[in-house]
């Protein structure tokens, strides 16, 4: 990770030891490879070996490896690749399900690659083309949804504050709409959720929920009924905040100790409300009242913890904190997607269920599209497109030159190793946040719409 307060990996007096990689074994912990990161297919710069998988991953490209003997669950000191038992007796609630090699791409789920081998079979294959040709119709049927949807939303809330139940049936077909749109592109749908209204803050937070847990749950392997649920789950999570007092809820600053105590009723006004509304399964009550529990039972209302959180209120809470992280209020500026996947992987194991945060950050991934980057000879730009095996090395549309003033727009592709005027390689020093530079999302939108 690039900017400074969002290294979650820079771990602290390693005990580290070479090893070679024929000799890893599932319980060891990678902490350096035998190349630049940025030249391996892994999202995290140190992970656990969980399976058999993560261990042919690392085979796969790497010859040998440095082990972190602290972290590593399988590892006797003195005998690097020797199996023995876990050096500590139980496995810590909710810990190891730490795989962080991840960017396995939604479209081939489940599929072994040589990572470094197949990167320049599948740009032969013309993959990245096809999606441009497919983004700009998706990403206008995703803006038409968004637009009708986030009506639907500021029309329910309106609803639930003058005392009437909320239209269900509308609220389904929404989200239905909102599935087809992530199943047609994710990156389309995702990329909406950048495009931030600070005054409509909490529908537009609503919507964008229920979309982040949509492509959380199809990267989960979710099927279109599981993700229909999981949608109106994000939808309404929140809905018990039209009870809170507007002067709350829409307060220019942070709220204090007391405002909080009323703020933190929401979760149990939300199962209320959702208790007196027809063809609301249970799942969507359970995770209104439960999406600020956290694992290690510091969350409220009830400070219930573990297996005692269903699945989908998990899902829906990362989505929550990722998205509440990531926007715009009226007291602060939004962070990075960088830094706020950052934070989140250091409450992994803690504050939620580590194997989905890791699942998380792979649907997200760092630089999502849209995220504006500033390269290591001061030109700026935005990600216009991923390339899912090589997540770390995006296209980029260069909009300003290294004196940040506008230049000619021009496409670079990372995962070609282009050159920059005076033959240095172009790398991404930093992420900023959304608006950085004056840079606007929504102008370069509407240019890729105007396409079709
Ligand atoms: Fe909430």
């Amino acid at each position: 990770m690039a900017s400074d307060d969002s290294k979650p990996l820079a771990f602290e007096q390693i005990e580290k030891v070479q090893i070679d990689a024929d000799k890893l074994q599932e319980g060891m912990f990678v902490c350096e490879l035998d190349r630049p990161w940025t030249e391996s297919p892994f999202v995290f710069q140190g992970f656990m070996l969980t399976s058999q998988k993560d261990v042919m991953r690392v085979r796969e490209c790497c010859e040998w490896v440095y082990i972190d003997v602290k972290k590593s669950v399988r590892f006797k000191p003195g005998q690097p690749g020797n199996p023995v038992t876990p050096t500590s007796g139980e496995k810590p609630l909710f810990k190891p399900s730490f795989s962080a090699i991840a960017v396995d791409s939604p479209e081939t789920p489940g599929k072994q690659h040589g990572f470094l081998g197949k990167v320049s079979q599948i740009l032969k294959k013309g993959a990245a083309s096809h999606r441009d040709k497919d983004f700009p119709l998706a990403l206008k049927s995703s803006v038409e949804t968004r637009v009708h949807t986030n009506k639907l939303v500021k029309s329910i809330m309106g609803e639930i504050r003058l005392g009437k139940s909320i239209d269900t049936p509308a609220a389904k077909e929404a989200v239905a709409a909102c599935v087809d749109n992530v199943m047609m592109n994710q990156d389309a749908g995702l990329l909406l959720t950048r495009l931030r209204n600070k005054d409509e803050y909490t529908s537009e937070h609503s919507l964008n929920v229920a979309i982040i847990s949509i492509a959380f749950g199809r990267h989960l392997g979710m099927n279109r009924k599981e993700l229909n649920v999981v949608g109106l789950c994000g939808l309404l999570h929140d809905m018990g905040k039209m009870l809170t007092p507007l002067d709350i809820l829409n307060k220019p600053g942070r709220l204090n100790d007391e405002e909080m105590e009323i703020m933190k009723r929401h979760p149990a006004d939300g199962r209320e409300i959702l208790l007196d509304t027809r063809e609301v399964m249970d799942t969507v009550i359970d995770t209104a009242f439960g999406h600020h529990e956290r694992l290690n039972g510091k969350g409220y209302p009830r400070g219930i913890g573990g297996s005692e959180i269903p699945l989908y209120t998990r899902i829906v809470s990362i989505a929550d904190v990722y998205d509440a992280i990531t926007g715009d209020r009226i007291y602060r500026q939004g962070e990075t997607a960088e830094t706020a996947l950052g934070i989140l992987h250091r409450s992994a194991g803690n504050a939620f269920d580590e194997s989905l945060v890791i699942k998380f950050i792979q649907t997200i991934g760092t630089y999502p599209l849209g995220t504006v980057v500033e390269m290591t000879n001061g030109e700026v730009g935005i990600v216009v497109d991923n390339n899912p095996r090589q997540r770390l090395r995006p296209k980029i549309k260069l909009l300003l030159g290294h004196d940040k003033q506008p230049c000619k727009p021009k496409i670079i592709n990372l995962n070609t190793n282009p050159a920059d005027s005076i033959g240095e390689p172009y790398a991404i020093k930093v992420s900023h946040r959304a608006g950085s530079f004056d840079i606007d999302l929504s102008q370069h939108i509407q240019s890729y719409i105007k396409r079709i």
